[in-house]
């Protein structure tokens, strides 16, 4: 199978799991990202079932008013019960590093607020140890300059994604060189620097449930 065809596979048994676990009328978080595109294009064919769907990010927001899925602003909803989106890396602990797309700081919110996390991913994307992926911190534009030299202090090599700005106004940093054995210690760390909107490390609300696409099917962990 190829990565997409992996990728579809995930997004419809997302789809399947959204049917069979939330009452009708539910609202869904919708991540962002080529897996969760695929999701959202599964989801359209529950969109009668469904209340709607909150959007982590613009792009998502788009393909989901394309569907015809109506997308609500997060601070009407109170109750999300399934969140699903993608990822750049998972462990078997079901931590995460995201933010690919850079859509990392609106994906944390709309996670926060759901009751389960379902991360949708092929089979590449599981890994023994976190940080091979380039970890991304959104920052604040005036404090780019102090962020990167504490990331550096921390063992990192950062480095401005050039010519990209966020959902919400801001800049990200990539490090590069993380070998990342304590998740939640170095997330907390690096959201202690003064000037970081937030960083790609999900492991203080890390996923609830993986459902990985491999060649001989999905495999559901956790
Ligand atoms: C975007 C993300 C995505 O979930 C992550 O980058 C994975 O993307 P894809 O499904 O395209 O591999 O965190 O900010």
């Amino acid at each position: 199978m190829t990565q997409d065809e992996l990728k579809q596979a995930v997004a419809q048994a997302a789809a399947d799991h959204v049917a069979e676990s939330t009452p009708v009328g539910a609202i869904i978080g919708v991540g962002t990202g080529s897996t969760a595109n695929f999701f959202i294009d599964a989801l359209a064919a529950l969109k009668d079932r469904i209340g709607g769907a909150v959007a982590s990010s613009e792009a998502t927001r788009q393909r989901l008013a394309g569907h015809g899925i109506p997308v609500l602003d997060l601070n009407e909803v109170s109750r999300i019960p399934v969140y699903v989106d993608g990822a750049d890396e998972i462990d078997d602990g079901l931590n995460m590093i995201k933010g690919g797309g850079g859509a990392l700081t609106r994906e944390k919110i709309v996670a926060a607020v759901a009751d389960c996390f379902v991360c949708i991913a092929d089979a590449s994307k599981l890994v023994d140890t976190l940080g091979k992926f380039p970890l991304p911190v959104e920052v604040i534009p005036m404090a780019r300059a102090h962020v990167i030299r504490e990331l550096e202090k921390l063992g990192g090599l950062p480095q401005l994604r050039e010519g990209f700005v966020t959902d919400n106004g801001n800049q990200i940093v990539d490090v590069r060189g993380l070998l990342i054995h304590d998740p939640k210690g170095l997330e907390a760390k690096i959201n202690q620097i003064v000037g970081v909107v937030t960083n790609g490390l999900f492991a203080m609300r890390p996923a609830d449930l993986l459902l990985l696409g491999t060649s001989e099917g999905v495999r559901r962990i956790g």
